[in-house]
C-alpha cells in the first residue's frame, strides 16, 4: 500500500512541476508573467520591442576559436575555427528611443552557430557583477524603481527599503557612482557575470564566468557632454568605426576557484582568477533591429552547446522564463501588427 501511496505521490508531484514549469513559476511565488509585468509597468508601453534593453542595433561577425578552451569543455565552439555570429548591441531600459547619454549601462549579445547546428546565445553587461543575488530580489528592484505617478521618479521611501532589506544592492550602487560610462559600443568591456559549468573531454568540470574585453582602449564619455550629446550617438559611432575597420574583443575565461560563489552573481571573484583567452569575437557589420536579423532572437542564456550548462545560479532560470515571457509579447504585437518597428515607424535608428 505504502509503495502504490508513494508511486501516486510522485506522479502527483511530477505533474505539479510540469504544470510549474508551463506556467511560468519561478520561486517564492513569483511567475515570468509577474517579473515582466513589473518591468513594463517601469515606463511607458512600446509594443513590439523588448521589455528591457529596448534601444538596440544588430550586428554580424565571426568568432575565432583560439583552441585554449578546449581544454576546459567539449563546446564545438572552442575547436571550431570560425563560427558565424549574429549579435545585438543595446543600452538598458525599456525605451527604445531613449537617450544614449541618459544609459549608463551598455550591452552586448550573441548567438554563435556551430557547423553541426548547435547554438550558445548570451546576453552580457558593462557591469562587473549583477545588483542582486535572486529572482525575488531583481523583482522587488524592480517593484522599487517604478515611478510614482505623482513625480514621475521612483519613491526614494522605497528604493531606501528595498536597500536595506538587500543590503548586496549598495556594493553596485558604489560601482555606479564611480565608474565612468564608456563613449562607445566599441570600446566597452561586456561581462557574463552567471557563472556556468564547463565540462571537458575528460569529464571535469569548471565553473566559469566569461567577458568580452575590446581591444580598443577604454575612454570615458565625458559627464559634461551628457546633455549636449546626440541621443543616437553609439549607433553613429558604431557605423563611422565600422566604415573604417571591424571592431575586435578578446573572449576570456575566468576559472572559479573552489570557495568562489558560483551560484551569486552580485559577487565578483577577484581579478587573479585563472583566466583563458578563448577566442577573438570580430565584428564587422550593423544593421537597424528594424530590419535586422537580431530583432526576431531571443538571447536566452539557457540556450547553450554540449560541454556548457547551467550552473545553481537561480538567475538562469528566472532570465530564461522571462525573456520567453517578453519575447512572446513582442513577437505577438508585431505579428498583430500593433508595432512602430514592424512598420519601420519609430524603429531604432
Ligand atoms: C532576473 C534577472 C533578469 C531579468 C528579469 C531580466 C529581464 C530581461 C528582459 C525582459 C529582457 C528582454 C528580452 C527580450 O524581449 O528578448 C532582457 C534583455 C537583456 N538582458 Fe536581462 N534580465 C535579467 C538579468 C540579466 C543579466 C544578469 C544580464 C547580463 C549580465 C542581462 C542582460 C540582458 C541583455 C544584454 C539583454 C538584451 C538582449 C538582446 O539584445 O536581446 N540581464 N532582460
Amino acid at each position: 500500500m505504502l509503495p502504490a501511496l508513494a508511486g501516486i505521490g510522485a506522479i502527483v508531484l511530477a505533474a505539479a512541476g510540469a504544470f510549474a514549469w508551463t506556467a511560468g513559476w519561478i520561486g517564492s511565488g513569483l511567475t515570468a508573467q509577474r517579473m515582466t509585468d513589473a518591468i513594463e509597468a517601469t515606463g511607458a508601453p512600446h509594443p513590439g520591442f523588448r521589455r528591457a534593453h529596448a534601444k538596440g542595433v544588430c550586428v554580424y561577425g565571426t568568432f575565432r576559436s583560439s583552441g585554449a578552451a578546449a581544454a576546459l569543455s567539449t563546446a564545438r565552439v572552442f575547436v571550431q575555427a570560425q563560427t558565424p555570429v549574429v549579435g545585438r548591441l543595446s543600452i538598458a531600459g525599456g525605451d527604445p528611443l531613449g537617450a544614449d547619454a541618459k544609459a549608463r549601462v551598455r550591452s552586448m549579445a550573441l548567438l554563435l552557430r556551430t557547423d553541426d547546428g548547435q547554438e550558445w546565445r548570451t546576453a552580457m553587461n558593462s557591469f562587473p557583477f549583477f545588483p542582486v543575488a535572486t529572482p525575488a530580489a531583481f523583482h522587488a528592484q524592480t517593484l522599487a524603481a517604478r515611478p510614482d505617478p505623482s513625480t514621475g521618479k521612483a519613491d526614494p521611501a522605497k528604493l531606501a527599503a528595498f536597500a536595506e532589506k538587500y543590503p548586496e544592492v549598495k556594493k553596485f550602487q558604489a560601482w555606479a557612482a564611480s565608474a565612468p560610462w564608456s563613449d562607445s559600443w566599441g570600446n566597452t568591456e561586456y561581462n557574463g557575470v552567471n557563472a556556468f559549468r564547463f565540462t571537458a573531454a575528460d569529464g571535469s568540470v569548471r565553473h566559469v564566468r566569461w567577458s568580452l574585453r575590446p581591444q580598443l582602449p577604454f575612454a570615458a564619455l565625458d559627464p559634461q557632454q551628457r546633455d549636449q550629446a546626440d541621443g543616437d550617438f553609439l549607433a553613429s559611432d558604431l557605423a563611422a568605426r565600422l566604415a573604417q575597420s571591424p571592431l575586435r574583443w578578446d573572449m576570456r575565461l575566468t576559472i572559479a576557484a573552489p570557495d568562489d560563489p558560483v551560484n551569486d552573481a552580485s559577487r565578483a571573484w577577484p581579478d587573479e582568477r585563472e583566466q583563458v583567452l578563448a577566442g577573438t569575437l570580430e565584428l564587422v557589420r550593423a544593421e537597424p533591429q528594424a530590419t535586422g536579423a537580431c530583432r526576431d532572437i531571443n538571447f536566452d542564456p539557457l540556450i547553450l552547446p554540449a560541454g556548457i550548462a547551467a550552473s545553481d545560479d537561480p538567475l538562469l532560470a528566472a532570465r530564461s522564463a522571462v525573456y520567453a515571457h517578453s519575447f512572446n509579447r513582442r513577437e505577438r504585437e508585431i505579428a498583430h501588427g500593433k508595432a512602430a518597428q514592424a512598420t519601420g515607424e519609430g524603429a531604432v535608428r
